[in-house]
């Protein structure tokens, strides 16, 4: 086992500020582009001297050395203060763990002690790295982040989260590593204390590819001085809907489309408006966007009110059924949508019926030759079978397809409108 300190005991920091972003498994490249263009425009921040991006993970070093943990921490107000449309949450990186791939498969020697492995990695891995100190630094960091009125000199409120990625062990699930960072935090500060909300320090572990089998991470959480009350997962909305994308994804595609100013964009079901209004809000202000949704609750009580309340430049919303849009032909730049699927909405046998009827309606829409389509879905084989039709080949070139993870396992559908 290896521990490497990015925050040796002494306080004297020779290794980068390291910070790694957490950001939408598929979209990494996306957020990576956000997060370089952002750090740039900030003139006190040193350049970043190295960029790692795992499924889920940006990992972005500042060319720094030789500071100590006050101009560290100096560096992540700085960081904190930037809003990163595509972070769900961001932490400074305090120390790394090589973990063999024994070591990880390693059962309980005891099987009825039910204790694993973990629990000694991590705390080799916490009293290693000064912990108490970086809980110090943390707690100046963020007080003006987690929970200003709840902190107290005597005790730490803090929160353990594991993210482990794609690496599944055979016996622990996150929250038994989470469960296993928790306790080791409590072994080394006495004044620590767990609790899960109103928490002041989220002590973060994370289990990355890399060394002889995989890294493990230990960090805390930088809490973003934009972000509101609410969780990220509400952003720019009052109102959610049991299938609403995330915005940080909604934010991702949008950028990804590269809306121009004045080009119409569509979303033929739109929910609760989280594209239209992510991406008017985050990506492109000055593009008309025209959203519709066949339930007219979504319209009328969620998606209305969102816009209303986000207010972006320009955004109609209509109750429609998308197998018949209202829309003149070739007026739509760009189409970007999260389409229902399976049994969360409907059926698989409405959604069958759907598709090709939606398909040919974006094709009638859509511009010939320019248009771009940009479609979600987790039916991504009755999407395909759209799409491998003859009338469909002939009408949208597929530019990319690639894998999302939104809990699940969904495709992003890039699709190019030919001149037919
Ligand atoms: C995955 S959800 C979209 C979620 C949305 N992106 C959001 O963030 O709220 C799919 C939406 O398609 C809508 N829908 C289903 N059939 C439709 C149809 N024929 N025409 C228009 N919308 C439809 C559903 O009502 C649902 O709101």
């Amino acid at each position: 086992m290896h521990v490497s300190l990015i925050a040796p005991k002494n306080e004297i920091i020779q290794l980068p500020v390291s910070i790694c972003f957490c950001v939408p498994s598929g979209l990494e490249d996306i957020a990576r582009e956000e997060i370089a263009e952002k750090l740039v425009q900030y003139p006190r921040l040193p350049p970043a001297s190295k960029w790692i991006t795992f499924p889920g993970l940006v990992q972005c070093s500042l060319q720094t050395s030789g500071l100590d943990i006050n101009l560290k921490t100096d560096l992540c107000t700085q960081v904190r203060g930037i809003q990163f449309f595509s972070v769900e949450k961001m932490f400074l990186v305090v120390a790394s763990l090589d973990v063999s791939e024994d070591e990880f498969q390693a059962k309980p020697a005891d099987s009825t002690s039910g204790k694993i492995p973990w629990i000694e990695w991590l705390t080799s891995c916490i009293t290693n790295c000064a912990l108490e100190s970086w809980i110090g630094a943390a707690r100046i960091l963020n007080a003006a982040g987690f929970c200003p009125g709840e902190s107290s000199p005597e005790e730490i409120l803090f929160r353990a989260t594991f993210l482990r990625g794609d690496f599944k062990h055979p016996i622990a699930n996150s929250q038994t590593m989470a469960g296993a960072l928790g306790a080791s935090v409590l072994s080394v500060s006495s004044n620590a204390k767990v609790k899960l909300e109103n928490f002041e320090i989220e002590v973060l572990g994370c289990l990355i590819p890399g060394g002889s089998f995989a890294q493990l991470l230990l960090g805390f959480r930088l809490e973003s001085y934009s972000a509101t009350a609410e969780p990220i997962s509400w952003r720019h909305r009052v109102i959610s809907g049991r299938t609403s994308l995330r915005p940080t994804i909604a934010y991702c595609i949008a950028r990804m489309a590269n809306i121009q100013p004045g080009q119409v964009v569509l979303d033929p079901c739109c929910g609760v408006g989280t594209i239209p209004i992510e991406a008017s809000l985050t990506c492109q202000p000055l593009a008309h966007f025209i959203c519709g949704d066949i339930e007219l609750d979504s319209i009328h009580n969620k998606a209305n009110i969102n816009i209303t309340a986000a207010a972006p430049y320009s955004a109609s919303v209509v109750a429609w059924n998308a197998k018949a849009l209202p829309i003149r032909d070739q007026l739509v730049d760009i189409a970007i949508t999260d389409l229902p699927w399976g049994m969360r909405e409907g059926s698989f046998n409405m959604c069958a019926k759907l598709y090709p009827k939606l398909m040919k309606q974006l094709i009638r829409v859509v511009k010939k030759g320019s248009g771009k389509a940009y479609i979600l879905t987790l039916d991504h084989q009755l999407l395909k079978h759209t799409l491998n039709t003859p009338w469909c080949q002939k009408a949208w070139k597929v530019c990319f397809v690639r894998d999302i993870r939104i809990g699940y396992q969904v495709k992003l559908f890039c699709l190019e409108r030919t001149e037919d």
